[in-house]
C-alpha cells in the first residue's frame, strides 16, 4: 500500500490537510443553514458574502449591504427628478437608513427585541414609498429597487432572529 512509503511528516501533513478540508466544508454547511433559513437565499448570500457561519456577523453585513443598497436607492429617486411623491421616497430612504443604523446598535447592546422592532420598521419603510405612486394609480418608478430592498430587509430579519444573545 502506497501509505506505507510516506514518511511521518506526510502523514501529519495529510492528517492536516483533512482536518482543515473537513472544517471548512462544515462552515460551508453552516452558511447555507444560515441562508437557507431566510426567503431570499441567493441575496443573502451575496450580502453575507458566501462566507460567514457566525448569525450575528452575519446579520451585520446583511444591514450594512442593505444601507449602501438604500444609499443607491437614494441616488435613483434624486436622478429621476422632483416630485412630491420622490421626497416622500428620500424620507423613506433616511428613516430605512436610520433604522438600520439603530439595528446595528441593537446587536452590539444585545437586545432582540429592539433589533426585531427596528428591523420590521426598515420593511415597511420601503413599502411606503410604494405607497404614495400606487394611492396616485401609477406605477413606482422605484418599484424594482423597493423590490429587492424589502427582500434584504425580510433576510435581515431572518439571519437576526438567529443570533444567541
Ligand atoms: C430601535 O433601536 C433604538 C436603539 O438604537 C431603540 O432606542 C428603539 O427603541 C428601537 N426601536 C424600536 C421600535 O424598538
Amino acid at each position: 500500500m502506497a501509505i506505507k512509503h510516506l514518511s511521518p511528516f506526510s502523514l501529519v501533513f495529510l492528517a492536516t490537510a483533512t482536518f482543515l478540508l473537513a472544517g471548512q466544508t462544515a462552515a460551508r454547511i453552516l452558511d447555507g443553514d444560515l441562508c437557507r433559513k431566510t426567503d431570499y437565499p441567493p441575496l443573502c448570500k451575496r450580502a453575507v458574502k458566501g462566507s460567514v457561519s457566525d448569525p450575528k456577523l452575519a446579520t451585520e453585513l446583511a444591514v450594512k449591504a442593505l444601507i449602501d443598497q438604500t444609499m443607491g436607492a437614494k441616488a435613483l429617486a434624486a436622478k429621476l427628478g422632483k416630485s412630491p411623491k420622490l421626497d416622500n421616497c428620500l424620507t423613506s430612504y433616511d428613516d430605512a437608513i436610520d433604522n438600520l443604523k439603530k439595528s446595528l446598535d441593537n446587536i452590539n447592546h444585545k437586545d432582540p427585541g429592539s433589533l426585531m422592532s427596528n428591523l420590521s420598521a426598515v420593511v415597511a419603510d420601503y413599502e411606503t414609498c410604494d405607497d404614495a405612486f400606487a394611492e396616485a394609480g401609477q406605477r413606482s418608478p422605484l418599484a424594482a429597487t423597493n423590490k429587492k430592498s424589502s427582500h434584504m430587509a425580510s433576510n435581515c430579519l431572518a439571519l437576526g432572529s438567529q443570533i444567541k444573545f
